[in-house]
């Protein structure tokens, strides 16, 4: 049982918190001294995670709206790409993907497919998971050229049985994605989406 702290009447605010935080905390000093209680609370803290990922992913796609470099920010390049998804009746985990696809373009600028990958890995088909994680790769198909780098590079995948799935995602939903005429759906239309997707999840916790 996990010892609940006795709060003094006469305890502080102060005090009080610190008593609760301590009956709330893991005291391991080596995770295989940890007690069952001890990792019942990670296992909840992981569920905490869990339930706020959605507003962690969807604050950061907001995030993106100060790049003004590029010809629209990468938040309505985001909401764009989900947008061409929707109105082609792509399923919702699709649309999804399309919205988040470049979330962790800031984190990890040579491989920002492979972050969005990794994150929504448990939630969504191998499929596309293989799709977001080569994004990158498969797009300099369409300004490689410009940079000197390989715009075929792509073709080294041809085997995969997703080739022709992230060749159809860069054409249709992130490449043409730019266009500041276009009118988007808002990030309210796609929210309850998220949320869906990443309450819906195929792994376990722990
Ligand atoms: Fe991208
Ligand atoms: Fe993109």
């Amino acid at each position: 049982m996990t010892e609940k702290a006795a709060v003094p009447e006469t305890a502080s605010n102060d005090e009080a918190y610190d008593n609760m935080h301590q009956a709330i905390k893991m005291h391991f000093k080596r995770m295989d001294e940890g007690t069952v209680q001890d990792f019942e609370l990670l296992a909840q803290v992981h569920t905490n995670s869990l339930k706020a990922l959605p507003d962690l992913l969807i604050n950061m796609l907001q995030t993106l709206k100060s790049d003004a470099i590029y010809p629209i920010d990468r938040l309505s390049h985001s909401l764009q790409s989900a947008t061409r998804a929707l109105k082609d009746n792509k399923d919702e985990e699709y649309i999804v993907c399309c919205l988040l696809h470049d979330f962790g373009e800031s984190l990890g600028p040579f491989n920002h497919g492979e972050i969005a990958g990794a994150i929504l890995h448990p939630f969504i088909t191998e499929g596309n998971q293989w799709m977001l994680a080569h994004h990158g790769i498969f797009q300099t198909y369409y300004f490689g050229d410009k940079l000197g780098i390989d715009p075929n590079r792509r073709d080294q995948f041809k085997s995969s049985p997703y080739y022709e799935q992230t060749v159809e995602f860069c054409a249709k939903y992130d490449e043409v994605a730019f266009d500041p005429d276009y009118r988007s759906e808002p990030m309210s239309t796609f929210e309850p989406m998220v949320r869906r997707l990443l309450g819906s999840k195929k792994w376990s916790v722990m």
